[in-house]
């Protein structure tokens, strides 16, 4: 660190004792003030899909072709091909997406940060990425880094045999790490560490049992890993207990068995691992390095410290006859060769087929040949009978095998893009989208116009069963279940009315039935009265809610015109992903105060979670629900947080009153302090009641000085006025086809 001793201790740049250290509960609102424009080299103004349109797409394919071969002394290619090196460095940038929270993935870039640039798992992929420099530079802003940590992998695998099956870009650089993702309550990195890997798995340490304990949304069974120990579940070397914790991390990430053993057994087809020399000649991880490092790290003191004296997990084992060509060698060793037991030369557990022919090439000297080895969790495979099976019918079946593995890379590399309308390049596959796309059909219609909303919006706020408070808690349901981690949710596809989202609590099943049955009403009279023009009912729960904003303002005395977007359309049941849709259901909801705090979690971090994963900054998120507020807006019909003698009307009533020195709050009895009860300083007449989300916009520094503003006399209008933008911006989170949303970060 040179100079650094700890941050606590410098007097300058932010250093010095913290809130945090002070107050270790302080709610943080970091994650509302992600990826501003303060930290954006290239400006608010450069969108990504404009640049990357004026990319030589062809060329820069060329060029990462090129280098795979081009190896530099630096660091020297294993078998002359960087190939191995990149997919891991693809595979290990997609793979930290886990499907609970969307979180993760290779969509930011984030590798270029800590922590995920210096985790144990990742060590040497900081090279990679530098060989990869001189490209981006010559690419300048018209390609990403993000986009191009997956497809120089993807590349270096086509040019490694592996047949071309289709490669999206648009992933959009963000500029630090992301403070949303919780990676884990450990402060050791390593499991050999007290106390370190059992937290995750809730104080278990028993390999067999602990799978199902592993802390959601984690996909991964250590702070550090991607997902498994190679060496065996922490550090054990039991390949039986290894497929237990291969197949809850693959889970996690939404891989299914025969999707993960296609993974495994088509990386492995390729590359080395390394582990020639000890550990203890390696220097520290990039961020711990020292500033002459340049953001290099693990440093290997031994001899050349590259080549055949790399250390990078510890492991020396070379799995295909061919490591830089696509064939069948991983699952032809795996399945039909006997493996012992035995230690790399650094003392890491892997197994080695002793009575073998030396068949495998060394990477750096001719004609020189080594025994088949292979890792615990790569054993695992043929001890688990279910792995096994699939293992042998990819064994069996090459061409299957291709198909399976094409799909499922695929699948890793651009689960968490979002919308079809966010890919970009020439390799996008052609065909039908794929059920983890979540598709949603095109629609063949003409959309409404303008003449068409202001007479749709007063047919639906005349419908019987159909008000303020359910219009706008319906419209909030299909939007607010967007989530930017993944991008998946949203309004649009008419979700609402489908399994499983229709029966979340958060969406009151009851109630929603109510308003869908009224809006289909109004669809079917539209739709039957027009032939070309049609209306969808993902559109029509949207205007619902914005008329009834509208509505409300008007109420009281404000003219507000909420903007509204047609073009959504409506999904079929048979093309939403159930096992994983289940995901989007919020844990708790503060904007219509659904739910309470789970675990170490608190009820208002989880909304502020929320609010993070609907883009929101902390003055959007405060306007929001003290606007859901006056709307009468929970999800239960409950008054809780309704500090307001006229519910339904858009007043700023929530801030004046919950500011209200008048009023004092006592929590409810054995509510947890999840309830709490207003009442009038004075007399100690009951007033009100409210949640934990309500009184935290009073209660947080910085979030009662938000609620200043707008519980002040002169805020109605901006009041008004700033929920309606926050509410138009969440019902438009999953609007990738219009202008303003083609960037969201
Ligand atoms: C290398 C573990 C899944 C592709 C490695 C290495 C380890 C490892 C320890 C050696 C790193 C080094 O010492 O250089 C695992 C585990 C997996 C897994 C535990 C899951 C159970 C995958 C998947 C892919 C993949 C899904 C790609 C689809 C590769 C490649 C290499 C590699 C290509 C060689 C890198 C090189 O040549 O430098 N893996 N891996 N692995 N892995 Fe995996």
């Amino acid at each position: 660190f040179g100079r650094c001793l700890s941050k606590r201790l410098s007097k300058f740049a932010g250093g010095g004792s913290r809130s945090w250290d002070w107050w270790p509960c302080e709610l943080s609102l970091n994650v509302l003030r992600q990826n501003g424009k303060e930290s954006n080299p290239l400006g608010a103004d450069v969108i990504y899909a404009n640049e990357f349109a004026k990319l030589d797409f062809e060329q820069l394919k060329k060029d990462i072709t090129e280098m795979q071969t081009n190896s530099q002394d630096w660091w020297p290619a294993d078998f002359g091909n960087y190939g191995g090196f990149w997919i891991r460095l693809s595979w290990h940038n997609a793979g930290t997406y886990r499907a609970v929270d969307g979180r993760g993935g290779a969509g930011e870039g984030q590798q270029r940060f800590a922590p995920l640039n210096s985790w144990p798992d990742n060590q040497n992929l900081d090279k990679a990425r530098r060989l990869l420099w001189p490209i981006k530079q010559k690419y300048g802003s018209k390609i990403s880094w993000a986009d191009l940590f997956v497809l120089a992998g993807h590349t270096a695998l086509n040019n490694m045999g592996f047949p071309p099956h289709g490669f999206a870009a648009g992933r959009v650089d963000t500029w630090q790490a992301d403070e949303g993702i919780f990676w884990g309550a450990e402060t050791a990195m390593f499991p050999t560490e007290p106390g370190s890997n059992s937290v995750r798995y809730n104080g278990s340490t028993d390999i067999y049992a602990r799978a199902d304990t592993l802390e959601a949304p984690l996909a991964d069974t250590n702070m550090g890993l991607i997902y498994v120990d190679p060496e065996g579940p922490s550090g054990i070397p039991d390949p039986k207990a290894s497929a237990l914790d291969i197949r809850k991390t693959f889970t996690r990430m939404a891989m299914n068995d025969e999707e993960t053993v296609a993974l495994i057994a088509g990386g492995h087809a390729f590359g080395k691992t390394h582990g020639a020399v000890a550990g203890k000649y390696i220097g520290p991880e990039p961020n711990a390095a020292p500033i002459t490092e340049q953001q290099l790290g693990w440093k290997n003191h031994y001899k050349s410290g590259y080549a055949d004296n790399t250390y990078t997990s510890g492991l020396e084992v070379i799995w295909s006859e061919t490591p830089t060509k696509w064939a069948n060698h991983y699952l032809h060793s795996l399945l039909t060769r006997n493996f012992s037991h035995t230690n790399s030369p650094a003392g890491g557990h892997q197994w080695e087929c002793l009575g073998c022919n030396a068949s495998i090439p060394d990477p750096f000297k001719p004609n020189v040949w080594h025994r088949p080895r292979m890792m615990t969790s790569d054993i695992a495979l043929k001890e688990d009978p279910i792995y096994r099976n699939i293992s042998e019918t990819f064994y069996k079946d090459f061409n299957l095998f291709t198909e399976k593995f094409g799909l499922a890379w695929y699948k890793l590399l651009h689960r968490d893009m979002g919308p079809i309308t966010r890919y970009l390049g020439p390799d996008i596959p052609k065909g039908p989208l794929k059920l983890w796309q979540d598709p949603v059909p095109e629609a063949k219609y003409q959309m409404i116009d303008a003449n068409d909303t202001t007479s749709l919006k007063s047919e639906i706020l005349n419908t019987q069963g159909l008000n303020i408070s359910n219009l706008v808690t319906t419209a909030w349901g299909a939007a607010a279940s967007f989530r930017i981690s993944d991008k998946r949710g949203g309004a649009n596809g008419g979700r609402i009315q489908l399994e499983p989202q229709k029966r979340w609590a958060s969406n009151n099943p009851a109630r929603l039935q109510i308003v869908l049955n009224g809006l289909k009403s109004v669809q079917s009279k539209f739709n039957k009265a027009n032939s070309a023009k049609q209306v969808s009912l993902a559109d029509l729960v949207v205007l619902g809610g914005t008329a009834a904003v509208e509505a409300a303002a008007k109420a009281a005395g404000i003219n507000l015109a909420v903007r509204f977007t047609p073009g959504r359309n409506d999904t079929t049941q048979a093309l939403t992903d159930i096992s994983t849709f289940k995901y989007l259901k919020p844990i708790a909801d503060g904007f219509v105060n659904y739910g309470v705090g789970i675990g170490r979690s608190t009820t208002e971090e989880i909304l502020v979670d929320k609010a993070g994963l609907l883009t929101l900054s902390t003055p959007e998120m405060t306007v929001l629900v003290g606007g859901m507020r006056a709307l009468n807006a929970n999800y239960d019909g409950s008054s809780h947080g309704i500090l307001t003698s006229r519910p339904g009307q858009l007043t700023n009533d929530f801030f004046v009153n919950l500011l209200n020195i008048s009023t004092t709050w006592q929590p409810i009895a054995n509510t947890n302090q999840e309830f709490f009860q207003g009442n009038d300083r004075a007399s100690g007449q009951p007033l009100y009641t409210a949640t934990r989300s309500d009184l935290i916009l009073g209660s947080h520094p910085e979030l009662r000085a938000v609620s200043e503003v707008y519980g002040s006399a002169d805020a109605s209008e901006k009041f008004a006025k700033d929920f309606a933008s926050a509410w138009s911006k969440v019902m438009e989170l999953d609007r990738y086809d219009l202008k303003n949303r083609l960037q969201d970060e």
